[in-house]
């Protein structure tokens, strides 16, 4: 079904929005402003994708309808002609980074056949991730951290100290990082950005081979699409805080408020992701003026392929 839908000629159309975004919100960089500058990469985005030859709709945005005008859940994008698909979007991940210049915040979006994406609604999610490679099941959102990291020591073939966990640097989390600590490995913290987190777990370059913590829902099903492309294995469960929390959540079709999602039931289909550094990162180089020119570098990635391209674009500012 989705390599019908998704033609390949979507990798490179999703590489434009993406690298459009990142370079509006790059002239926020250090500008103290989260507002201005996730509005400079939701407009840049929006105006992006409408020029667009799909059928689209946005699943994972910038929020319902009555609070973001722009990208709110719902909200068809696109020419309407073309093929039909769902799409999630992060036009900023990291505000908080791009607005006090510090690494690694990213514009990410995935593309998923109609139907497809997980309609996660804007609430945590407990998330548990690891790389290719494993044994299906190795990890599970249900057992411990030390019982976690114990299993994917032994199926990587390491002690439990060679193991590097990466996770939010929040209070909720303390727990879970003594508990990781306890059992001796080792604690790689982030002060935001999980989509970046979980897709770090899953390159070796990085030196991290866990993700374990509470972050954005949406941000789940982005990583997942992007895992989807690389491989690894995923676990994610919504955590609702109140009342109005559980009401979004069916809202949009959630029935069940305690499943356990694994990667396959939050990205249903192939996917093409497409990620472009705002700021520098260990993922992407962000976003850079030199002689005249503007210099972006772009991840995307198509599951049906398991193609990864890295993309470098110039052009005069
Ligand atoms: P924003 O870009 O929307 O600020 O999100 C950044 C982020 O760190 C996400 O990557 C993560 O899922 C979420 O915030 C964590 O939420 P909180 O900051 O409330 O702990």
């Amino acid at each position: 079904m989705s390599s019908e839908v998704l033609d390949r000629g979507l990798v490179m159309d999703a590489v434009r929005v993406t690298e459009i975004a990142a370079i509006a919100a790059w002239k926020l960089v250090g500008r103290g402003d989260e507002i201005a500058a996730d509005q400079a990469a939701v407009d840049a985005m929006r105006t992006a994708l409408n020029d667009l030859n799909i059928d689209g709709q946005i699943v994972i945005g910038e929020g319902e309808r009555d609070e973001a005008p722009m990208l709110y859940i719902g909200e068809k994008v696109g020419k309407g002609k073309g093929p039909k698909i769902d799409i999630a979007l992060d036009p900023l991940e990291g505000t908080t980074l791009t607005a006090k210049a510090m690494a690694n915040a990213l514009t990410v979006m995935a593309w998923a056949p109609k139907g497809s994406l997980l309609n996660a609604p804007d609430t945590y999610m407990d998330k548990i991730a690891c790389g290719p490679g494993y044994p299906e099941g190795v990890i599970d959102l249900d057992k411990s951290p030390a019982e976690n990291i114990q299993a994917l020591a032994a199926a990587k073939g390491v002690e439990p100290t060679e193991i590097t966990v990466c996770v939010l640097d929040r209070p909720r989390h303390t727990e879970i990082i003594a508990q990781v600590r306890a059992v001796g490995a080792r604690v790689h913290l982030i002060t935001d950005g999980d989509v970046a987190g979980v897709m770090n777990a899953a390159d070796p370059t990085t030196g991290v081979d866990l993700y374990l913590g509470q972050g954005g829902a949406p941000e789940g099903v982005l990583a997942c699409a992007a895992l989807k492309c690389v491989g690894g294995q995923f676990q994610g469960r919504l955590v609702f805080r109140s009342h109005d929390e559980k009401a979004r959540a069916a809202r949009v079709g959630i029935t069940d408020f305690d499943k356990k999602y694994n990667l396959h039931e939050m990205v249903r289909a192939d996917a093409i992701f497409a990620a472009t550094g705002v700021t520098n990162g260990a993922l992407l180089d962000g976003v850079r003026l030199e002689g005249g020119f503007v210099h972006t570098h772009t991840l995307v990635m198509n599951s049906a392929t398991r193609t990864v391209r890295e993309v470098r674009m110039k052009r005069p500012v």
